[in-house]
């Protein structure tokens, strides 16, 4: 198995979506899991959730942590997550409530749409970067070197490791996108209802709700 990187921190995610989400009843798919925070944060029963992700390592160690939980991997390709993967793209299951926490927001324009073609489920909640939000503009440029300013007029941006692109690259170390929140909800609308909500106290990322149904 290829050890791309650690396994992302600890972050209480199931905290995160319970501000917008009522009932977690149901299948769940925590679409780029890593190692299941979602899991580990709630009272979730894995025997109803899946994990998917990009990262071999990351989906091991959340096998051992929750046995009966379904973890499945996809070799896709994404410049720093991935760079090494190719089109591939995992059969996912039908679930009621899809989750994604700090996923799209490193996702460019077309893996955005692409990524939402292929989720199945009543209610998907992502989290997502404002452009007009400037602690959450700047919480990620806190953690380049020298960054260069979010335009924050545009419909959306990369931030490609320290410099704003609308290209992206083939390999990076880091890469976010930011989105004008009136916009991204224009483009979601093709996959149902869409709501967007500001992060909840502490959080840096918004969140946007899509009813499929
Ligand atoms: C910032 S981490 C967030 C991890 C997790 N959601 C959490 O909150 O702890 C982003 C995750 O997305 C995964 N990822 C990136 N591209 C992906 C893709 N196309 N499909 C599935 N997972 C992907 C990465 O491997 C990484 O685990």
């Amino acid at each position: 198995m290829k050890i791309l990187r650690p396994v992302a921190g600890f972050l209480p995610t199931y905290g995160y979506f319970s501000n917008y989400c009522d009932s977690f009843e149901g299948r769940i798919l925590d679409y780029g899991s890593n190692c299941g925070n979602l899991l580990k944060s709630g009272p979730l029963n894995p025997a109803n959730y899946t994990g998917v992700d990009v990262d071999e390592f990351a989906l091991y160690v959340g096998k051992v942590r929750f046995p009966k939980a379904q973890w499945l991997h996809h070799n896709r390709w994404h410049p720093c997550y991935n760079p090494d993967g190719d089109d591939s793209f995992v059969d996912l299951p039908e679930v009621d409530l899809a989750f994604s926490y700090s996923v799209f927001s490193h996702f460019w324009f077309e893996e955005f749409i692409h990524t939402l073609q292929r989720i199945k489920a009543k209610q998907i909640y992502l989290s997502y970067c404002d452009i007009k939000n400037s602690k959450c503009v700047e919480w990620f440029r806190e953690q380049l070197t020298d960054p260069e300013e979010i335009p924050t007029d545009e419909k959306f941006i990369y931030l490609v490791d320290n410099y704003v692109s609308r290209e992206v690259p083939n390999k990076c170390a880091k890469f976010t996108s930011f989105w004008n929140t009136e916009y991204l909800v224009h483009l979601l609308g093709r996959f149902g209802k869409v709501e967007a909500f500001p992060p909840p106290e502490r959080w840096y990322q918004s969140c946007i709700r899509i009813n499929t149904a």
